[in-house]
């Protein structure tokens, strides 16, 4: 079997394997493509939590998307942890250097033991500067409530806070409704036609290190293989919630989801 797609992540090394370029490259893997990498920082961490955070150098950052691209094309991009403002104008810049269309955001700010991943300057950034030039933004609850200065906590409040995000230029929003404290675990995806709402059973386990990072590289891989981003979206919750269910159970804390579930998604897929 050949891949059947090429796809560059940009984003933070988890060494404990559950989340960051770790978890983006299983997923993207997993399901059927090629992954490329652009480090942005490395993490010292496992299932309990952040020990430290070692930032690469933006030179070195935009060096590695360049000159990765320059030689085996992109057909998608996917970006995780951006954790400063010039690692932020960095990307940009590259990004406009390199010309890809579909590239998917996933704005991470918070780990989930807690720990701040970037600072205020750069959130906005973020905010006014990158969300425009990109395809699909998929902020978390925490996040999109940074991002919109409002609280979260009905599926209402949810699509308040996406059209926040489209008129301040966002082209496709999905939240992901993973923190909220409800029996319906409910994403939304919403543009300037539309909104649809995926709903799944909540799964009981703390075992979700890494299911926003799996997610948004399921989407870039289902999204560069040619599905429209809706279907993307529909296709990636699928594979993240049978991620969730096979509950591996590793480490002491939040542990990792199993990306090898990709089995029954993907021959659904073909
Ligand atoms: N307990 C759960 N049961 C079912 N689905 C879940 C559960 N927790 C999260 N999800 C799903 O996982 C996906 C990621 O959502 P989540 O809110 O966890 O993202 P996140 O906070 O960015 O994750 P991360 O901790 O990796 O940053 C969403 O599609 C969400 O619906
Ligand atoms: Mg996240």
């Amino acid at each position: 079997m050949k891949p059947k797609s090429k796809i560059l992540i940009i984003a933070g090394s988890d060494s404990s394997g559950g989340a960051g370029i770790q978890a983006d490259i299983k997923t993207v893997t997993a399901l059927g493509s090629y992954a490329m990498t652009a480090i942005t920082a490395v993490t010292t961490q496992n299932t309990t939590g952040v020990k430290s955070i070692v930032p690469i150098n933006p030179k070195e950052i935009s060096n590695q998307i360049e000159f990765t691209s320059k030689d085996i094309r992109p057909d998608a991009i996917k970006i995780g942890m951006l954790h400063s403002t010039e690692v932020i104008k960095s990307v940009i810049c590259s990004l406009e250097l390199i010309k890809v269309k579909k590239i998917i955001l996933d704005p991470v700010m918070i780990a989930k033991g807690g720990a701040k991943l970037i600072d205020d300057k750069a959130v906005k950034l973020l905010k006014y500067e990158l969300i425009k030039k990109v395809s699909l933004i998929t902020p978390n609850i925490p996040e999109a409530e940074i991002l919109t200065n409002t609280r979260i906590k009905t599926k209402e409040d949810m699509i308040f806070a996406a059209n926040i995000l489209i008129n301040l230029g966002a082209k496709n929003v999905f939240i992901k409704g993973g923190h909220l404290d409800s029996k319906i675990v409910q994403d939304i995806f919403v543009n300037k036609k539309e909104i649809m709402l995926i709903n799944n059973k909540r799964i009981t386990t703390s075992n979700t290190h890494g299911t926003g990072c799996t997610l948004s590289s399921a989407i870039s891989t289902f999204f560069a293989c040619g599905k429209t981003l809706k279907k993307s979206c529909e296709l990636a919750t699928i594979y993240v919630n049978n991620s969730i269910r096979s509950n591996l159970n590793y480490g002491k804390g939040h542990g990792p989801i199993n990306h090898l579930s990709s089995i029954s998604i993907y021959n659904k897929f073909k």
